[in-house]
């Protein structure tokens, strides 16, 4: 059944002039916009490639529903430029950008049936009746949704409604796709779920794709890269990897995963070239790598970032499992288990506690808090990060 409804979508989408790779890239230049006296995106430069997935991940207020209703057309900025596939769209409106959304709340026509919701952006575009029921059929088998043609919206539950969304969304063969806190309305386990099979089909169809996240997690899991945004700026835009490994200031070290940042004193550069020597609070002495634009002075404060899962715990200073590093001694005060993972903090100082990973816990034996530990820090895991 699958593959039949497969093989007689398709050549009905390749005839209706839909892509199936390549895409189109998107590029905002100088882009602001002020609400009254409030600037809200503020001179935003971007470049998504054709074909990427890409996240605005930041806070809630920092612009990025504001940068995306930009690119969909529903705000025009102030000033700047948005370029879809080369074409300056700044002052098009929407139905002219060929972009099509998907929305935290859904909003699907309540009246309409899943196959007319789907169908909707094809009959504006004044498609062949024939070609929209195999086109929605299509839609709607690549979100899992075959056989719910004749219901409404009301009777799907929320994860059903929101594939609808994004069967509707699809159909049309976008040049874009933009994506608004979709799935921040949707319990975990199915939220999970749907960020892969999102992913998935973005990567089956190669639809350029801009998605509007605050979940650090989502992100990670889902982009190509993501641009991580701080009042209607850009403090960085990388890949997960760089942006968890190598983020470029203590905000985007804050906002994407746990992490352990700390103050301390530059003492000068370190064993290695691009690094320098920290002094911590309590005197440990500990080699950093410089991350960005960091270049601290000897005597000048120093944010060194210490992510919880490279750090070992070590409950006996020779411990034959814990790797070489800098030994810290402290007393725990706070052990956290989630199950897979549990949380040790580790008091040092008052200005020094250090937050510990440690992966199945349940065959360990975690210790308790007041217990004597120590923290070892392996060679190479320290960040400085730019002021
Ligand atoms: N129509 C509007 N009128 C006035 N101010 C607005 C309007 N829309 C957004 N703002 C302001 O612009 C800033 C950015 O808002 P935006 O909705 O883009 O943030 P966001 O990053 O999408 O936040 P959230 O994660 O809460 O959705 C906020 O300070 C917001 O109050
Ligand atoms: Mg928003």
């Amino acid at each position: 059944m699958t593959a039949h409804m497969r093989t007689s979508a398709e050549p009905a989408a390749r005839a209706s002039g839909a892509r199936t790779s390549g895409g189109f890239g998107v590029v905002l230049r100088g882009i602001r916009k002020q609400f009254g006296t409030s600037v809200a995106v503020d001179d935003l430069d971007l470049d998504v490639r054709p074909g990427e997935f890409l996240t605005l991940l930041g806070p809630s207020g920092c612009g990025k529903t504001t940068t995306l209703n930009m690119i969909a057309g529903f705000l025009t900025p102030n000033q700047g430029q948005i370029l879809l596939d080369g074409q300056d769209v700044s002052r098009q409106p929407p139905d002219r950008r060929d972009t099509a959304m998907v929305f935290q709340q859904y909003a699907l026509f309540p009246h309409l049936t899943v196959g007319q919701n789907v169908g909707y952006g094809l009959r504006m575009r004044k498609r062949r009746p024939a070609e929209i029921r195999v086109l929605v059929a299509d839609a709607l088998e690549r979100v899992g949704l075959v056989g719910r043609e004749g219901h409404r919206p009301g009777q799907l539950s929320g994860g059903q409604q929101q594939r609808v969304a994004l069967a509707r969304a699809i159909v049309v063969r976008p040049k874009v796709l933009l994506f608004d806190e979709p799935l921040s309305n949707l319990d975990l386990k199915l939220r999970e779920q749907l960020r892969l099979e999102i992913k998935h089909l973005q990567r089956e169809l190669g639809i350029t794709s801009i998605f509007v996240t605050h979940d650090q997690t989502e992100a990670l899991v889902m982009s190509d890269r993501i641009a991580v945004m701080r009042e209607g700026r850009i403090e960085q835009l990388g890949s997960p990897d760089e942006i968890y490994h190598d983020p470029a200031n203590s905000f985007v070290a804050g906002f994407v995963g746990q992490s352990n940042l700390i103050t301390g004193t530059c003492t000068g550069s370190g064993p290695e070239a691009g690094e320098c020597t920290v002094r911590l609070p309590g005197a440990h002495m500990l080699p950093a790598r410089l991350v960005g634009t960091a270049r601290p002075e000897s005597g000048a404060p120093v944010q060194i970032l210490l992510r919880p899962e490279a750090l070992r715990l070590a409950t006996t200073s020779t411990d034959p499992t814990v790797p070489a590093g800098l030994t810290i001694d402290g007393q725990v005060t706070e052990v956290i288990n989630e199950g897979s993972v549990a949380t040790v903090v580790v008091r040092v100082t008052d200005a020094l506690r250090l937050r510990v990973a440690v992966p199945d816990p349940g065959g360990r034996g975690l210790p308790s808090p007041g217990d004597a530990a120590s923290v070892v820090i392996p060679p190479g895991v320290a960040r400085a990060l730019p002021n």
